[in-house]
């Protein structure tokens, strides 16, 4: 039996990985032995990333749809072919339903979800052009699988990534391209700072893990290597939890 989880070879980019889980995923799949560029609004974060990375600084807002396009077609052009792309940039602004304003609502959501579909969009481009197998990996929440408080657009943008998730599954299959999102509990990184560091939402938060802890970069890292790896060849359309077990109530 041959078991792989090694990606020598292929070309991944990574949005938003200048920190918090997309610099894990970032590392994790170079670890496993793929040229990987991740990407920063920041020009400088993006030189940082790219050194850490050794590979191309790609400045790109997920927001900005031309600069979607334009970093993921620099990433294939400067290495000949894009395997793997994941859609990990995201923010959260946690508000109760009756502050949600217009302009969060369409910043979580313009982010979170109309950023990610149009970056598939793009890389699925090239990799129909590649003529081999692709991986769309979207990096969604338990957010959008179950509610939680103060995640009206937050929710709904993550609920949205698991539907698409879906339907680009079976649209790209016959291009051997799967697309698969992750969805984690809660991890300690600059997005969950003000949650986590609040007893009373931590608690709350602990109270619904039946694990009794909150995931580890290195958890969310994990699910994405193998998705993106051979060993996963016949898993699409898939949301794969990554949750200590919140869902399994
Ligand atoms: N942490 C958790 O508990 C948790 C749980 C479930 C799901 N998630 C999801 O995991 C992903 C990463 O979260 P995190 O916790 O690592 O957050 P984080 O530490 O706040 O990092 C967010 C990343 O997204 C990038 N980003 C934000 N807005 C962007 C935009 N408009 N265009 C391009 N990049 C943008 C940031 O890059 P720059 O600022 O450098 O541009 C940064 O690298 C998000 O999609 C989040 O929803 C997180």
């Amino acid at each position: 039996m041959s078991i792989s989880f090694r990606l020598d070879g292929k070309v991944a980019l990574v949005t938003g990985a200048s920190r918090g889980l997309g610099a894990g995923i970032a590392e994790a799949l170079k670890e496993a032995g793929a040229i990987v560029v991740g990407t920063s609004r920041d020009p400088e974060s993006a030189n940082r990333v790219a050194k850490r990375l050794q590979s191309l600084p790609v400045v790109m807002d997920v927001t900005d749809i031309p600069s979607v396009r334009a970093g993921v077609d620099r990433t294939a052009s400067e290495f000949g072919r894009l395997d793997i792309l994941v859609n990990n940039a995201g923010v959260n602004i946690p508000q109760g339903v009756f502050d949600v304003d217009e302009q969060s609502w369409d910043s979580v959501m313009d982010t979170n979800l109309k950023g990610a579909f149009f970056a598939a969009q793009a890389a699925a481009r090239h990799m129909v052009d590649c003529g081999e197998s692709g991986r769309i990996i979207n990096i969604a929440s338990q957010a959008g699988v179950v509610g939680i408080e103060e995640r009206s657009a937050y929710g709904a943008s993550k609920g949205g990534m698991v539907a698409l998730t879906r339907v680009l599954a079976i649209e790209l299959a016959q291009h051997q391209i799967t697309v698969n999102a992750v969805a984690p509990t809660f991890v300690a990184t600059e997005l969950t700072r003000s949650t986590l560091e609040d007893p009373t939402w931590r608690q709350r938060v602990l109270s619904r893990i039946p694990l009794g802890n909150v995931g580890e970069v290195e958890d969310v890292a994990a699910a994405t290597v193998y998705l993106a790896s051979s060993a996963a060849a016949l898993v699409t359309g898939h949301t794969l939890l990554v949750d200590g077990g919140w869902t399994a109530w």
